[in-house]
């Protein structure tokens, strides 16, 4: 049985309604991708206030790798409602930050003594282990990466490297940060071919200290060990561990932002595992809270108690309904309850989808490339498989035509023609096969229009 149930054309008549008024009363700076506003939500699937019924492929922007209003999680904070809503850490600590904190330090890569701080957004978590790794260091500057996005705040639009929409206009940034090329095979920032290359653009860190910025200045080199709004780039595995053997020796902190990346999206409950690395801190934020915000860093001890008493902190970081819903969260992936390991099922979503992609590929010369890890896919749309051409107006194209027929994909990428997938991971087959056939047919249509 279909879940897209449409009643009305998409968007309904009461969402029009409700974008009139949201227009007028909401900044336009503030986005959305789909104008249709949502009543419920239960799963993979969403209703709107007309009554339609839509497959979410989108998960809040991936944070909802457990699903909408996972029941765990739900129990976990209408429990902690009834103790306290909000005390302030910084005030009268509770239990919920300590034991979240034990579990991250418990979860993450590396086999070392560590400690965990927790924050509001995932910008406020870069930011923060930014501040841990100067504190450390006694250094200044951040090495960062094209098509990297780490936040929206001063700082982390200073790391974040698209300017439109994210940067222009908001200027000055702060100073000492440094920015090199990420390993995106498909548009070889050298021209280079992967695996001849040698994985040149790891091994350039090196150059960079000589021409750009000195070792002994560096505090961290910070990355996504998947490029989120940079286009589900997923680097050749030796990436990191080169990243990370230039760091060590030189005192530079290693920071993986795994806040899109977190959590059993890449088929392990974090991306550096798949990659075979153990970063000095990790940041995370999305799918930690089930749908609450939350957010953390966690990381070598040394390094995290290097900021004084008093030196870190905010009035709402680490909420206690937040940290039981995370804990929560944390609970679903150490558990079956679905009938299957929720990382397991990322890799057996993301297998399904490249089998189904490929194919694709093989009839539409619109697909440039299918790519991803666990089930963080993407499709790079384009215009020409010879230049490459990003292909920008057929992947608007294609997700207006997908939320037409009932189904929330999202677009990625510094040229905007990645078709980006963050289903919540408890999904059915059927919905997945579903969700698939609305984006093939939407994949034909661009195909369709431009001929
Ligand atoms: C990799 C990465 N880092 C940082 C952020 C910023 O997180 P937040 O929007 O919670 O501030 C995001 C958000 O999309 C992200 O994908």
């Amino acid at each position: 049985m279909s879940t897209i149930k449409l009643k009305t054309p998409i968007p309904g008549p009461r969402s029009r309604e409700l974008m009139g008024r949201r227009l007028a009363a909401v900044p336009r700076g503030v986005s959305s991708v789909h104008p249709i506003f949502v009543a419920a939500a239960e799963g993979a699937m969403l209703e709107d206030v007309d009554g339609n019924c839509l497959l979410d492929f989108a998960g809040g922007i991936g944070c909802l790798n457990v699903g909408h209003r996972a029941p765990g999680v739900l129990a976990a904070i209408r429990a902690q409602l009834d103790r306290t809503l909000h005390l302030c850490f910084g005030v009268t600590p509770y239990e919920g930050y300590v034991r979240l904190a034990e579990r991250l330090n418990r979860l993450t890569p590396g086999d070392f003594t560590k400690k965990t701080f927790l924050t509001n957004s995932g910008a406020e978590a870069v930011e923060n282990a930014i501040k841990f790794a100067r504190a450390y260091t006694g250094r200044q500057a951040v090495i960062a990466f094209e098509d990297a996005f780490h936040g929206r705040t001063l700082l982390t639009m200073a790391l974040t490297s698209k300017t439109h929409p994210y940067k222009a206009g908001f200027g000055p940034f702060p100073s000492e940060v440094y920015r090199i090329p990420y390993a995106y095979c498909y548009r070889c920032s050298y021209s280079l071919r992967y695996p001849s290359c040698g994985i040149f653009c790891a091994h350039h860190l090196e150059d960079t200290f000589r021409r750009v910025v000195a070792a002994d200045s560096v505090a961290a080199v910070i990355a996504e060990p998947v490029l989120g709004e940079g286009g589900f780039v997923a680097p050749p595995p030796e990436f990191f561990r080169i990243l990370a053997d230039i760091c060590r020796p030189r005192g530079i902190v290693f920071i993986a932002d795994e806040i899109q990346t977190g959590f059993g999206r890449t088929g392990a409950l974090f991306a550096s595992e798949r990659y075979g690395i153990e970063p000095d801190l990790v940041v995370m934020a999305k799918s930690l809270g089930g749908g609450l915000p939350i957010a953390a860093v966690t990381g070598r001890a040394e390094i995290m108690d290097a900021p004084g008493s008093g030196s870190v902190g905010g009035t709402f970081g680490g909420n206690p309904a937040a940290c039981e819903a995370a804990l929560a969260v944390l609970d679903a992936f150490e558990s079956d309850a679905h009938g299957q390991n929720l990382v397991e099922r990322a890799e057996r979503l993301g297998n399904r989808f490249t089998k189904r992609a490929r194919g694709w590929q093989e009839r539409l010369p619109l697909i440039g490339d299918v790519r991803g890890l666990g089930a963080m896919r993407a499709l790079e749309l384009v215009r020409s498989r010879v230049t490459r051409e990003p292909a920008a107006d057929e992947t608007h194209a294609v997700v207006r035509y997908c939320s037409e027929h009932g189904l929330i994909v999202l677009s990625t990428g510094s040229y905007n023609n990645v078709l980006r997938l963050l289903v919540p991971l408890v999904i059915s087959d059927e919905q997945f096969e579903e969700g698939l056939d609305v984006l093939e047919a939407g994949l034909e249509e661009a195909v369709d229009g431009r001929q």
